[in-house]
């Protein structure tokens, strides 16, 4: 169905075949959301209804990509929160601190974690100040989590709009990782756009690196292409020189966690390698995000901090012992491309282009 659209911006033709989190009932409910450990084998929906189950299920990648991680850190608010909204102001203010930190402690790199937090702390802090008592604040932040996550998904709708637009009928997208409908609140960021070009009625495939140490790509990516019908092929993280160096990929969509001011773009490990191999063969190279994975206060990849993971990841990869017992194991979970290597970003806002410095300023109105 090309060109239309559906009644939430998305273009028409795409369904999400799943639910990747929402919220259920009224402030006294839960989030239900799918375990991404256990995909593609189990789909099993889970009750997330604690703060301290919120943070274990970000932290151990049961709900994972950034803005699916910053959408399920603003219920996480809520879901805090709730046991204090029978105190006092001061009481209810304080714990909203706490709850913020621990939920900030959760994982370091997605900035959209941090963001969501802050911006249902700014609305509890303004609402508190205008004298509402704790039980009408926290229904005010249900509202607010909610409002983030229908945001992210026209975001997302967006993304897949101005991305589409890149591609041609008959391209072939080699994309890292997963930042689809299972990364977001909506139709994914990289995946939107090959949902969009798809919905516009472009034959589009895709090959999805495997990603590891946790296989993003193979387990997720290749799982929710699938069940929408893309034509997707995993190869191992170490067959993309040789994929690109038979000129089989037109162009390279990935997603990203942060970037900096300069374009820097932090996103999977693995993503960097990618980038220079799309350079060096002269394929594009897109990074597709919202204007909530670009982060004003870091300058450059440097200001970005990189999450180390659990040795056990790699020695255990795929449930069975992967290299010596004990063996020393350096497992960082991203690394940053840096700007040079980037040749677009896709956003809701539109396409950014160099130079990124000024025009991210101007495209994202900072
Ligand atoms: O460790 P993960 O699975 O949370 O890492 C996810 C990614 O790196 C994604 O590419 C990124 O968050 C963008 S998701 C739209």
């Amino acid at each position: 169905m090309a060109g239309g659209k559906d009644g939430k911006g998305r273009p028409a033709g795409w369904r999400n075949p799943f639910s990747t989190l929402e919220w259920r009932r009224g402030t006294g409910g839960y989030v239900a959301m799918i375990d991404q450990t256990l995909l593609p084998a189990t789909q099993k929906v889970i009750r997330v209804d604690t703060l301290e189950k919120m943070r274990e299920s970000i932290r151990a990648l049961r709900v994972r990509g950034a803005p699916a991680i910053g959408v399920a850190a603003a219920y996480g608010m809520v879901l805090g929160l709730r046991p204090h909204a029978g105190k006092g102001a001061r009481g209810f203010l304080a714990a909203m601190e706490r709850v913020a930190d621990r939920l900030a402690g959760a994982r370091p790199t997605a900035v959209n974690l941090f963001w969501a937090v802050d911006r249902m702390k700014g609305k509890g802090k303004d609402l508190l100040a205008k004298g509402l008592q704790p039980r009408d604040v926290l229904a005010r932040l249900l509202e607010e989590a909610r409002a983030i996550h229908a945001e992210d998904s026209s975001q997302c709708a967006a993304i897949g709009k101005h991305g589409a637009r890149l591609l041609r009928s008959g391209s072939c997208v080699l994309t890292h990782c997963n930042a689809g409908a299972l990364a977001t609140g909506g139709m994914g960021t990289a995946l939107a756009v090959i949902y969009a070009a798809a919905a516009a009625g472009k034959k589009v495939s895709v090959f999805a690196d495997e990603t590891r140490p946790l296989l993003q790509g193979a387990r997720l990516t290749s799982w929710e292409l699938q069940k929408s019908g893309i034509d997707v092929t995993v190869i191992c993280d170490n067959a993309a020189a040789s994929v690109f160096g038979e000129g089989k990929i037109d162009c390279v969509v990935v997603g990203a966690d942060r970037i900096a001011r300069n374009g820097d773009t932090a996103n999977k490990i693995g993503t960097y390698g990618v980038a220079q191999l799309a350079r060096v063969h002269r394929v594009p190279f897109y990074v597709a995000a919202p204007g909530s994975t670009f982060d004003p206060l870091a300058r450059g990849g440097a200001d970005i901090p990189i999450e180390n993971r659990s040795p056990d990841e790699v020695r255990q990869g795929l449930g069975k012992m992967t290299t010596p017992r004990g063996m020393k194991v350096h497992n960082p979970a991203f690394d940053v491309t840096p700007a040079r290597l980037v040749t677009a970003f896709i956003t809701d806002k539109g396409i950014i282009r160099p130079p990124f410095r000024k025009n991210i300023q101007l495209v994202l109105g900072w």
